[in-house]
């Protein structure tokens, strides 16, 4: 396929944009541009690469007559119309695993937080509180993890988490219990585990089956004071369920990276972010300088070797 110019319309490493240039692609960067700048500027491309912000609806692809490609400097494609790109033929292509470890590791980092209260202690103290008593926390020792998605984020947690002693059980439905038994997770119906989890965290795409996977009735079904960690999609744990669960004490706390609006305006999900049992950070999982390079250069060398007539690889 041969590519004359292309867009990069988020905050993309510039190591993209170098490998682009090196191989000569014309390369135009422009971020947070408004939705009419964006319908004018695309029509100029036939290559497109976007991180999350840049959301590739059908109406910006009907202004792209000469879009031949999307890339998406990440995993989840979910901010581009798959079908209207099917339809008008434009490739879409991701970078499944660039960001993996990252977003594995902020989970990690998430659910030790919750364990021992890190953040409101953080906060007290800067506040002046020398609060000790009130930031108790509990071990991560014995506790049950539950996985729910077994994929490339979901099994490197449930491994960084039993170095912390815990038992690591999960769902997904297209990895057999045998293969989830290799990475020491035991896989159980997800009824199995609701009463069992200590820790939920899910590790899921945003589809019609995993829309709402944690409910206000699920939430009911786990343990009293059960803890609950996205770091997938906004939309995979029903927010305002978890906040009524929060709000009864049934839920005793949730991390969350990732939220149905992003970022967060409506006045249900800004009370659920001001509740001090949630810890919420603004869609950080794959920001770390190594991923960052890592599913910039990825997507890039997937451009050039699209030039070069390799075969595609992706979504
Ligand atoms: P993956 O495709 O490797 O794994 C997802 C797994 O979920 C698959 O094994 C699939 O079988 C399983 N699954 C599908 N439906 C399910 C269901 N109903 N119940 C349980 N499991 C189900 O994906 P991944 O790379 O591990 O990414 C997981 C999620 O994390 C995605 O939503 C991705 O977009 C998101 N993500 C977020 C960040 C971030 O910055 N917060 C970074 C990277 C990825
Ligand atoms: C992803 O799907 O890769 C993540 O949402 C990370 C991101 O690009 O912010």
């Amino acid at each position: 396929m041969k590519l004359d110019s292309v867009l990069i319309s988020d905050a993309v490493d510039p190591a993209c944009v170098q490998l682009l240039r090196e191989n000569g692609i014309q390369v135009t960067h422009k971020t947070k541009m408004p939705l009419q700048e964006l319908l004018e500027e695309i029509k100029k491309h036939d290559g497109l690469i976007v991180r999350s912000d840049t959301k590739v609806t059908r109406q910006v692809l009907d202004n792209a007559p000469n879009l031949k490609v999307i890339g998406r400097a990440g995993t989840g494609v979910d901010n581009i119309d798959l079908d209207a790109a099917t339809e008008k033929g434009v490739v879409v292509m991701n970078t499944p695993g660039g960001n993996s470890i990252s977003a594995c590791e902020m989970t990690c980092a998430l659910i030790s937080s919750l364990a021992r209260h890190v953040s409101p202690a953080s906060s007290a103290l800067k506040n002046g509180a020398w609060e000790r008593k009130s930031y108790t926390g509990t071990e991560l020792y014995g506790k049950t993890l539950a996985v729910l998605g077994l994929g490339r984020i979901g099994r490197e947690v449930a491994i960084r988490m039993q170095a912390f002693g815990m038992k690591t059980i999960g769902f997904d439905p297209i990895i057999s219990s045998q293969a989830a038994r290799e990475f020491n997770v035991e896989k159980m119906e997800l009824e199995q585990i609701w009463p069992l989890a200590d820790y939920i965290t899910v590790h899921t795409p945003l589809i019609p089956q995993t829309r709402n996977l944690i409910n206000f009735d699920v939430l009911n079904k786990c343990k009293k004071g059960i803890y609950i960690v996205n770091v997938a999609r906004g939309g995979i744990v029903d927010e305002e369920g978890l906040l009524k669960s929060l709000e009864s004490g049934q839920c005793g706390g949730a991390a969350l990276d990732v939220f149905t609006e992003e970022p967060p305006k409506s006045e249900g999900l800004l009370r659920l972010l001001a509740h001090p049992k949630v810890l919420a950070t603004p869609h950080l999982g794959a920001s770390t300088t190594e991923a960052q390079q890592r599913v910039a250069v990825e997507i890039a060398e997937q451009f050039v070797a699209l030039t070069k007539g390799a075969s595609l690889f992706g979504v």
